[in-house]
């Protein structure tokens, strides 16, 4: 399964980064606001720097509705780096954008997923990755996990090559429950990923290592 970071808080990329473990980020028009990029040159520039810092997908957002505004937008977005993927929502003329992207060499993401039926139709026009937002399934008192459990079964019996891309995460047990669901790719806010390091009981044994440590062969930590 691969991890992308779900922001566009560069500090937060390049500490993602550090850990190794970072095959692409996702950007959506909110988490750009937050950072406060404005104007089409800043959001272009604001790409552009995160494709420079992570050798892998870069999922830019599409804010055009209408199919040849979308075009237009996606090949401009699709120019600045090859690494970048078109990210189109869920509408009639976004199936269209993305059938058309998909035939001419243009990668994309399909966001605002959010039923089996929609996942299909992404499927069918040629999406590289769908976008199920499994938290927004959740806070409305559906099962994020189990629409990730009923696409990657979908998917494997029809044979789409549609990688899931399980967005909106709020914990770390999102993250082990979206890999034993069969999801392809998590995109997650930093904090959900580091917190799959935490366990109490590593915390518990390592202070007792570096205890005993102490008494052994490292007297430089007893401050010897
Ligand atoms: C990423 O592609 C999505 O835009 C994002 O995960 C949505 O997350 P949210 O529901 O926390 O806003």
């Amino acid at each position: 399964m691969k991890f992308f970071i779900d922001t566009a808080n560069l500090a937060q990329i390049k500490e993602a980064h550090e850990l190794g473990i970072l095959d692409g980020v996702t950007t959506n028009p909110s988490l750009m606001a937050k950072e406060g990029i404005k104007g089409e040159e800043a959001v272009m520039k604001h790409y552009l720097t995160i494709c420079e810092m992570v050798d892998g997908d870069i999922s830019a957002e599409v804010i055009s509705t209408e199919f040849k505004d979308i075009i237009e937008e996606g090949k401009k977005l699709a120019a600045i780096h090859p690494n970048i993927i078109v990210k189109v929502p869920m509408i009639k003329d976004g199936i269209k954008a993305i059938k058309y992207f998909s035939d001419n060499g243009i990668k994309t993401n399909c966001t605002l997923v959010f039923s089996a039926g929609q996942a299909i139709l992404a499927a069918k026009a040629g999406a590289t990755y769908l976008s199920p937002f499994i938290g927004r399934v959740d806070d409305s008192n559906w099962d994020g996990i189990q629409l990730i459990e009923q696409i990657s079964h979908i998917y494997n019996l029809q044979g789409y090559k549609t990688e899931i891309l399980a967005a909106s995460i709020r914990s770390a047990l999102h993250i082990v429950k979206c890999a034993e669901a069969g999801a392809d790719v998590i995109t997650s806010p930093l904090e959900p990923i580091l917190g799959l390091l935490k366990h109490p009981l590593t915390d518990i044994g390592l202070a007792k290592f570096l205890e005993d440590a102490k008494k052994t062969y490292a007297p430089a930590l007893a401050g010897a």
